[in-house]
């Protein structure tokens, strides 16, 4: 799909792999609506882009909605998701606290797995009005997942089994979507330099680092933007989670 001149919708466009994902569209030329729990930094990012900030909870249904109405009033029917909103797992499910607070499990699935369908489902019906282009496209999504949900990643349940579950709905998704010429694909990021990241524990950090085969350095968020940039004007993929992670394997 050409990415000059399409709506595009980027969740956690505020910060980290997000912001550099609605920076790259919108250099290519899309009009981009930035969605975002922190309005501020949303802004910040939508005047820079000359794209829209919008308060968005991917959570909440009715907040997706008003959101996504307010992407579309602005710059028409994205034919553009991109998923990135998302928030790190605080703690082990034991410590000396005690068990994990269900509701703290129940959120970080809420943001990442409820969160990432949510905008899918909305995002995915307002393309479906939308004539197709040429070669019968209507639109792409492309969702956010983790090597940690592939790998297993120890010390993070929650977080481990919401980025499984988005990576594990990347085919049937894009198998139902297809007939409508909507494709879906997930990118599942090794560790990048974003505020997300750079805020857990130093020594894991370190230590995945050393782990890296090559090179042996954290993503930047322009490479995960590029990453999203090429499977936007690629038609051949669809239904596939690549992993973009310098061959780090988040097993122990
Ligand atoms: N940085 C990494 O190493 C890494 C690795 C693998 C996967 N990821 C995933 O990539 C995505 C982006 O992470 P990042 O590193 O850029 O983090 P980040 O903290 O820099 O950005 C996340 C953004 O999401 C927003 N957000 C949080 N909860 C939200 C909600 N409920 N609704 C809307 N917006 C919300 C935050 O305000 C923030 O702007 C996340 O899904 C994360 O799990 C990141």
């Amino acid at each position: 799909m050409d990415i000059d001149g399409a709506a595009a919708l980027v969740t956690g466009g505020a910060s980290g792999l997000g912001e550099a994902t609605a920076r790259r569209l919108a250099a290519a030329g899309a009009r981009v609506a930035v969605l975002d729990m922190n309005l501020d930094a949303a802004e910040a990012v939508a005047a820079e882009i000359g794209g829209l900030a919008a308060a968005c909870d991917v959570s909440s249904a009715e907040g997706a909605e008003a959101a996504l109405a307010a992407a579309t009033q602005a710059h028409g029917p994205a034919r553009i998701a991109v998923n990135c909103a998302g928030i790190a797992e605080s703690r082990m499910m034991i410590n000396r606290d005690g068990p994990m607070p269900l509701d703290e499990h129940r959120r970080v699935i809420e943001v990442h797995l409820i969160g990432t369908y949510n905008i899918c489902r909305l995002a995915a019906a307002a393309m479906c009005e939308l004539p197709p282009l040429d070669d019968g496209e209507r639109g792409v999504i492309v969702n956010t997942s983790s090597i940690a949900g592939l790998d297993g990643s120890p010390g993070a349940i929650s977080y481990v089994a919401a980025k499984a579950g988005i990576a594990a709905m990347t085919h049937p998704m894009a198998w139902e979507l297809g007939r409508h010429g909507i494709r879906v694909m997930t990118i599942a990021p090794g560790v990048f330099e974003t505020p997300m990241a750079l805020g857990l524990r130093e020594d894991y950090i370190e230590r995945m680092r050393q782990e890296i085969p090559f090179p042996k350095r954290f993503g930047e968020p322009a490479e995960f933007a590029g990453l999203v940039e090429t499977i936007v004007t690629t038609p051949m993929l669809n239904a596939e989670v690549i992993r973009l992670d310098a061959g780090l394997r988040m097993t122990s």
